[in-house]
Order: C-alpha cells, then structure tokens, then sequence
C-alpha cells in the first residue's frame, strides 16, 4: 500500500518537474532580448561567451567576486550535492557503474559538506540584519527542506540503514513501470517525501536558477553592442534602419 502510494507519488513528481521544468525553459528561451545588457567587463566573442558561463557554472566565479563567505557554503552545498547525487546512481543502474563504485565513499562523507554549506547560508539569513529583511518565507523553507534531505539522509547512512538491496529493486522496478515493495522505516519515507517534494516545486521555486542560469542575458550576451545593432524580432517590421547598420539576426 504504502509502496503505491510512494510510487503514484513519484511519478507525478516526475511529470510535474519535467513539464514544468519545459515550460519555464520554453519561456526564458521564447523572451524577447530587445537590448544589449550584458555585465562588462564582457567578453567579445562567442567562444568567450562559452567559457564565461563554464567558469560561472563550475566556479561560481561572480559570487566569488562579491563575497567570499557565501561562496565558501554555496560551493561546500552544490558540489556536495552533485557528488552525492552521483553516488546515488547505484541506486537506478542495474550495475553499479566502475566511477559510481568509485566517488562513493566520498559521497557519503559529502552529506557533511552539504550540511554545512547549508547551515552556513541559512546562518547567515537568520543571523545578518540586512539579508534577514530581504529573506522570503520561501527562502527559509528551501533551505529546510534540504537540509531535512540531507540530515534524512545521513542517518540512514551513518546511524538507521535502511534496506538499500530494497531500495533499488524499487527504484529499478519504478523506472520499468513495475511497482514492487519499498522499505517502510520512517527515516526513508521522510527522506524520499521531501524529495518527492523538492521535484514538485522546483519548477515554480528559486531553484529555477538551475536553467535560469544559461538565460541570463546579463551573462550570455557578447559585448557587440558597439560593433552590432539588436533587432528584436517583434521591432522588425518598423521602419528600416539607417543604411549602414546591420542588423543583428540573432536578436
Ligand atoms: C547549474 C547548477 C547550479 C548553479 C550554477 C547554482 C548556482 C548558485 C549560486 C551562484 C547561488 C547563489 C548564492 C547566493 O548568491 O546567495 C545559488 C543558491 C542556491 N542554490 Fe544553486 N546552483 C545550481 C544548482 C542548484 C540545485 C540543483 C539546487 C537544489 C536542488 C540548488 C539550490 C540552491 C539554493 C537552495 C540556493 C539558495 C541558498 C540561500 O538561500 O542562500 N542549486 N546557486
Ligand atoms: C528518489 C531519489 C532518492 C532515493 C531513492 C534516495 C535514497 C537514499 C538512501 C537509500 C540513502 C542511504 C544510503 C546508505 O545507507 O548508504 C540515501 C542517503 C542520502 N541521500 Fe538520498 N535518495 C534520493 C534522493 C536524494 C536527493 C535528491 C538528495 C539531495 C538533494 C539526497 C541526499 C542524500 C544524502 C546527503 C544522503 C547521505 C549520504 C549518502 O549516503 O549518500 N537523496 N539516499
């Protein structure tokens, strides 16, 4: 009974983080970009365009430049997480893959890493005046919410295993659309419903800074605005432009 409920559960999760995930993406991607308002110093080329966003994306380079002891938490959190994440594979991959078996001693120690980081930034919306006033209720309950994966998490793996053979049968079953039975200790069952939960609101929360990163046109513009004049495709049809200029298709 329960196993279905969990089931029935993540499925809709699913359904409801990958729509609305392509719905938001769908949007950013359709939005009018009527001006050049890239961040300068910018780069001036496509390509350094590309290795802007690498550097932003693997190293958080701007928030390093405007203040250090968020990014010392932030960067502790995302990369704890992604390392995590991948240790979790094992649970969906029939075999374990060779760097899965490999990352995933240090993946349980980043549950720690994770903790922290998160610790840190919520400290810091609590314990700082001036980012308490501008701290949302939703603000406060991401960040409870992760922790309370992260700390589910952690006792599973360091106090009250579950049955993990079990876990992944499930798992294994629900990717081929078989419902089998899941473990019913209440530490996993909290853990997978708060990550059932995380899915449900990502498409409507703050971690749409995930996709929304890549539509940042104040980051993934290149700085032509001198070289190149932008037409939006909506400002086509106005009156031609001056001769000389050409316009800019990509717009
Ligand atoms: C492409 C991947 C990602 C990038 C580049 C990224 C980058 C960032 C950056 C730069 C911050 C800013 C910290 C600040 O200025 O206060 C941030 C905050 C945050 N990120 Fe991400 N992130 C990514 C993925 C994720 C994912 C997958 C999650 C969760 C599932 C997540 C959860 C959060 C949360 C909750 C905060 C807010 C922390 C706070 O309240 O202070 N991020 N992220
Ligand atoms: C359906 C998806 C998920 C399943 C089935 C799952 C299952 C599990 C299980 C069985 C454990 C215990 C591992 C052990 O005893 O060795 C665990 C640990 C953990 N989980 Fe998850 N989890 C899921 C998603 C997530 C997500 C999305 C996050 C983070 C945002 C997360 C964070 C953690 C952490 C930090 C630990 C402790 C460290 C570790 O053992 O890897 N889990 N998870």
């Amino acid at each position: 009974m329960i196993s279905t409920v969990y089931a029935v559960l993540f499925y809709l999760a699913t359904i409801l983080l990958v729509v609305g995930v392509g719905m938001r993406v769908w949007k950013y991607a359709t939005t009018p970009v009527p001006l050049n308002i890239v961040v300068s110093p910018a780069p001036r080329t496509k390509r350094g365009v590309v290795f802007r966003m690498f550097r932003e994306v693997i190293f958080f380079e701007s928030l390093f430049k405007s203040n250090k002891w968020i990014w010392i938490f932030a960067y502790l959190f995302h990369w704890g997480m992604l390392i995590v994440l991948l240790r979790h594979l094992r649970y969906f991959t029939l075999n374990t893959w060779w760097w899965v078996e490999i990352i995933s001693p240090i993946g349980r120690l980043m549950a720690f890493a994770m903790l922290a980081g998160l610790l840190g930034l919520w400290a810091r919306r609590v314990l700082q005046e001036r980012i308490r006033y501008i701290s949302n209720p939703s603000d406060h309950l991401m960040l409870a919410l992760l922790v309370g994966i992260a700390a589910s998490g952690a006792l599973m793996s360091y106090v009250t295993h579950t049955d993990i053979i079990m876990v992944k049968a499930y798992m294994l079953g629900l990717l081929r659309f078989r419902i089998g039975d899941m473990p019913t200790d209440p530490i996993l069952m909290v853990h997978l419903g708060l990550v059932a939960l995380l899915m449900i609101i990502f498409p409507i929360s703050k971690l749409l800074h995930v996709p929304g990163v890549f539509f940042a046109p104040s980051r993934t513009l290149v700085d032509n605005a001198r070289e190149k004049r932008r037409v939006s495709k909506w400002a086509r049809n106005l009156p031609p432009l001056p001769e000389g200029i050409p316009a800019n298709e990509e717009a």
